[in-house]
């Protein structure tokens, strides 16, 4: 099976699993499991934050980071293309009465300074608060350069807003500029980190934030029924993914510029649009291929894509090596013939 779906699809390595079978665990609810605690105490520091929040999932951590700033009638300022905006089912409205206030993301993932200034809403009775400043890096596989995020920290701070990190694949972006991640992490108030993405764990993900924050977030985690008991064998997981597959991200990277230049090879694939930052691969495809067509054609050789609208975005991870790319290419090529 060769799945170039996304990089959630990896499945926990012999020595991840076995983290995970001699892992020490106690109740999470109750705060009694030490595996848990000691990668909540570990993550916090590592990242240059006070606290930290063992989650379910991504969007579980965003949801709670979010509510964790803003109250019902506030609102959070984010890019229309944001995770947290367009796939997360509209959980901060529909569960925390918190308006989001999407903004055109530019072609480089970034929100316009000037676009973001605009969109405060004045201290008015006719309006929603505005509370928070969410991005996200990396966004659609593109790194936002530190100046900017940097930027962003003194208009909010100008401003008297929060500013929150969407990092499900912030490790992407670190390893792709050479910046350490708690450099990364510094200009934001808050931050999400997705261990069951390139990094590998099946489940998890983590909030950073203030000690105070993390403690509201840890009582909406229970309303929101993430309070998980012996979740020791899952954050053991997660503790291996950030202590041993962080730097092969690179590799993943590597490969996905190597897939990028292997479709490029071929008749009504053009990747030259998007050139290739971290994991992720951008496809335009010719009206000519039968994209849906022959991504049913792959299925049956086992590879796995997501067809979209004449493209469609290929994402490298730890079970993709080169092999498997050329592999991929071979049938695409022999289907086109
Ligand atoms: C940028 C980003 N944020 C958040 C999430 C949500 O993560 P999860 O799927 O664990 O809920 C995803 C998932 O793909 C994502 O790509």
């Amino acid at each position: 099976m060769i799945d170039f779906r996304s990089d959630t699809v990896t499945r926990p390595c012999a020595a991840m699993r076995k983290v995970m079978a001699e892992a020490e665990v106690g109740d999470d609810v109750f705060g009694d499991d030490p595996t848990v605690n000691m990668l909540e105490a570990w993550a916090a520091e590592r990242h240059g934050f006070e606290a930290a929040l063992f989650t379910a999932s991504g969007t579980q951590a965003n949801l709670l980071g979010i509510l964790g700033h803003c109250e019902r009638g506030d609102e959070y300022i984010c890019g229309q293309q944001a995770h947290n905006y367009r796939y997360e089912a509209g959980g901060a409205a529909v569960l925390g009465s918190v308006q989001p206030q999407p903004l055109p993301n530019q072609p480089d993932g970034t929100l316009a300074l000037a676009d973001i200034a605009q969109a405060i809403k004045p201290d008015d009775s006719h309006f929603a608060r505005t509370k928070l400043v969410s991005l996200e890096n990396t966004i659609g596989g593109k790194v936002l350069p530190l100046g900017y995020t940097q930027q962003v920290r003194a208009l909010a701070t100008e401003k008297g807003l929060q500013l929150h990190l969407d990092g499900a694949r912030a490790y992407n972006g670190s390893v792709a500029m050479g910046v350490d991640i708690a450099e990364l992490a510094q200009p934001f108030d808050s931050m999400t980190i997705c261990l069951s993405k390139g990094l590998g764990a099946p489940v998890g993900s983590l909030l950073l934030g203030p000690r105070d924050y993390i403690q509201r977030a840890r009582r909406l985690r229970k309303m929101l029924g993430g309070g998980m008991r012996q979740a020791g064998i899952l954050a053991a997981a997660g503790y291996y993914a950030l202590r041993h597959n962080v730097e092969r991200l690179a590799e993943d990277h590597e490969n996905a510029r190597y897939l990028a230049q292997q479709l490029q090879q071929l008749a009504g694939f053009d990747t030259a649009a998007h050139p290739v930052q971290t994991n992720i691969v951008f496809v335009d495809v010719s009206s000519s291929i039968d994209i849906h067509g022959l991504a049913k054609q792959l299925h049956t050789q086992g590879i796995f894509i997501i067809p979209g609208y004449q493209g469609m975005r290929l994402v490298t991870h730890k079970d993709i090596d080169r092999a498997a790319i050329d592999t991929f290419i071979g049938s695409v090529a022999r289907a086109l013939t």
